[in-house]
């Protein structure tokens, strides 16, 4: 990172730590200054902006960590074959309980075979999709995972309705930090490092991603090499 970008790294990620951290010591400073006078419900709703804020900065603490070991030669994946339906039902079990209005399906062609990928970094990936699909959507929106084996790699669409991604911002949305200023961003909290992550974990994995959105529905795109492709290749020919 040259000193340009270092700065503007540190500024931002400044900010981002001192909005929640503000605010939690903001709450508990009145509680504590009027705890007598609070009634329980106001002690609950601050405690509970307390809880939020602070779920926020693990997240971001979380992501900022996960982008630092991408960035070092440490980072070392461990490819095998991995199945994609059980990751992705792990991934919709989990943001069921935290997404309970919204819908998730799996539309899984039964003959996809494996894929090359590491299992806890794929995990991640679809966890970040599937999540976004469900937080920048209606609360009671359907969310669809497409799963379709190709020639020689697996496409998994994350389908959403919802407010459209314009075009000019398709490649914004995949760098450090960004967030588009549209009403369902603004309504939930994010550090912007998701789809920064996911691209750099897809194409370590040598995959693709891509996004489109158009008629209200935004689909995110990812296309993993099929393991053993060689193999493959041979026992068709
Ligand atoms: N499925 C989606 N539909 C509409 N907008 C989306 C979707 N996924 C991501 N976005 C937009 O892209 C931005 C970046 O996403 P991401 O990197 O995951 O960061 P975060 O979720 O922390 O804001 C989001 O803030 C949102 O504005
Ligand atoms: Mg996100």
């Amino acid at each position: 990172m040259d000193e340009k970008n270092y700065e503007d790294f540190i500024s931002t990620v400044s900010h981002e730590l001192r909005t929640p951290l503000t605010s939690i010591r903001g709450f508990s400073q009145t509680m504590l200054a009027s705890w007598e006078k609070l009634d329980d419900e106001s002690k609950k709703k601050f405690l509970k902006i307390i809880e939020e804020q602070s779920n926020r900065l693990i997240n971001l603490v979380e992501n900022m960590l996960c982008v630092t070991k991408l960035q070092s030669a440490r980072d070392n994946l461990i490819l095998k074959d991995v199945y994609v339906k059980p990751v992705v039902e792990t991934v919709i079990s989990v943001l069921k309980n935290q997404y309970r209005t919204n819908s998730f399906e799996i539309d899984i062609n039964e003959k996809t075979p494996a894929i090359l990928a590491d299992k806890d970094k794929f995990q991640q990936v679809m966890t970040n999709l599937i999540e976004n699909a469900a937080k920048y959507s209606a609360e009671d929106a359907a969310v669809t995972i497409k799963v379709r084996p190709e020639s020689d790699f697996v496409s998994i669409k994350v389908i959403n309705t919802g407010l459209e991604i314009e075009p000019e911002d398709y490649e914004k949305i995949f760098t450090k930090f960004s967030r588009l200023d549209n009403p369902l961003t603004r309504r939930t909290q994010g550090s912007g490092l998701g789809l920064y992550i996911t691209k750099n974990i897809v194409e370590k994995m040598n995959g693709e991603i891509s996004v489109a959105s158009c008629d209200n529905t935004t689909t995110f795109e990812v296309c993993l090499p099929v393991s053993n492709i060689e193999t493959r290749m041979q026992c068709n020919q």
